[in-house]
């Protein structure tokens, strides 16, 4: 049985992984979950999977074996990653707080489910550093994109690949040729059912962008061999091009439960499905389109940031970060998310050799920068 740990157990990616986990009751034993505020939502699940440690960031309270403490230095997620006994855990936080839990459970040498990609993206380098050092340790990618990556780069010789490609729905101001939203239009995606900062990201396409920056770092791929297609029905999620121009697929349901699943389960895999399979309201509908950089500015500014490498990575999404808080907060307007990245992006110092505090600051000088910079827009 695996023991597991699920940090941001209340989130739209930890409850999938419960489904997962109540279906293979006898698989998986839960050690310990995590969340910001959702006490109440954490108490009920810590009843229905008998978890024995709770930790909730608002108040830095854990509560192990029904016996309440708060925290000295504040948090829930890095503790319970450092003192608990488990197998995997499951990083299912939002932002780059995601960070120092995955570096402390790589120093731990144990595997990592990694949903949370704002930490590849910006401490990438750090990580991949750590990994080499503690060879135990390993992610397990669980963006349904990189998901379908790994495994196709499981069986497909590297030497023979051209291209990968990673799909997106297309962002909701694409479909619908606005540039503005307002709140409601843009929460409401098309396809896949998220958290709110995800949602926003997929809808300004930054969260492709950050997705490429991700495939770039768990897989070693130049940014040149990493392009994205539309594919508006969300059912392939990652393609191979060859060599000889053969494209190889990875199709599937779009639902995270089966990446959750598979990062879970992996070396093994599910054995029965428990969702929809294709149907042929699916036949003559499955297409794929370019996503010209001239159209993304999002994905131009992804490719920048991973061509010139540094704190660059960090600077994009901590930018981002604050963007999308300032747009929740109805400071600026969702049009404005996308160029007040690029202004940041061009205001913060480059720095090349980083450091786990160096990128710390860039990314406090960006959130910093993009609130001055909102401010005016
Ligand atoms: N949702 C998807 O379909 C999807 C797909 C692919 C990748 N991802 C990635 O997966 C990550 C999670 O996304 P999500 O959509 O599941 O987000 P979400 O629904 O907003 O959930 C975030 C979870 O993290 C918790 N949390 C946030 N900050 C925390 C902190 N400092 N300490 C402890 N817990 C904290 C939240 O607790 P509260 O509930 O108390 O706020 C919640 O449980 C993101 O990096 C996203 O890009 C998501």
């Amino acid at each position: 049985m695996k023991k597991i740990l699920i940090l941001g157990a209340t989130g739209s990616i930890g409850t999938s992984a419960l489904k997962v986990i109540r279906k293979y009751p006898k698989r998986f034993k839960i050690v310990g979950i995590t969340a910001n505020t959702k006490k109440e939502k954490l108490i009920e699940i810590s009843r229905e999977f008998s978890v024995k440690n709770i930790g909730i960031q608002d108040g830095s309270t854990i509560i192990c074996n029904n016996k309440s403490k708060r925290l000295q230095d504040g948090d829930v997620n890095t503790y319970f990653v450092k003192n608990l006994e488990y197998d995997l855990v499951l990083n299912s936080l939002v932002g780059s707080v995601g960070f120092l839990p995955t570096y402390y459970a790589i120093k731990r040498g144990k595997i990592i489910a990694l949903a949370n990609k704002e930490t590849i993206v910006s401490y990438g380098e750090i990580i991949k550093k750590e990994l080499k050092k503690n060879k135990r340790a390993l992610i397990k990618p669980v963006d349904s994109e990189h998901s379908a990556l790994w495994q196709l780069l499981s069986f497909i010789d590297r030497k023979q690949i051209k291209k990968c490609y990673i799909t997106a729905s297309g962002g909701v101001p694409f479909k619908l040729n606005k540039t503005d939203l307002s709140y409601d239009e843009v929460i409401k995606h098309p396809i896949w059912n998220m958290g709110i900062k995800v949602t926003i990201d997929s809808s300004t396409m930054v969260n492709k962008g950050l997705e490429i920056i991700e495939a770039c770092r768990l897989f070693d791929l130049p940014p040149e061999m990493v392009g994205v297609l539309i594919h508006p029905q969300s059912l392939v999620h990652a393609m191979v091009m060859l060599n000889d121009g053969t494209y190889i697929c990875h199709m599937a349901y779009p639902d995270m439960v089966l990446p959750i699943e598979y990062a879970l389960l992996h070396p093994d895999r599910g054995d029965s499905p428990s969702l929809k399979l294709l149907n042929e309201d699916y036949r003559n509908d499955i297409s794929f389109y370019p996503a010209p950089l001239e159209k993304y500015t999002s994905l131009k500014l992804a490719y920048k940031a991973i061509e010139k490498g540094g704190n660059m990575p960090a600077i994009f999404n901590a930018a981002n970060e604050k963007s999308v808080e300032l747009f929740l907060n109805g400071r600026i307007k969702f049009n404005l998310i996308v160029p007040l990245i690029e202004k940041v992006m061009r205001s913060v110092k480059f720095i090349e050799k980083v450091t786990i505090e160096n990128i710390k600051e860039s990314e406090e000088k960006a959130k910093i920068l993009a609130t001055k910079i909102g401010e005016k827009l």
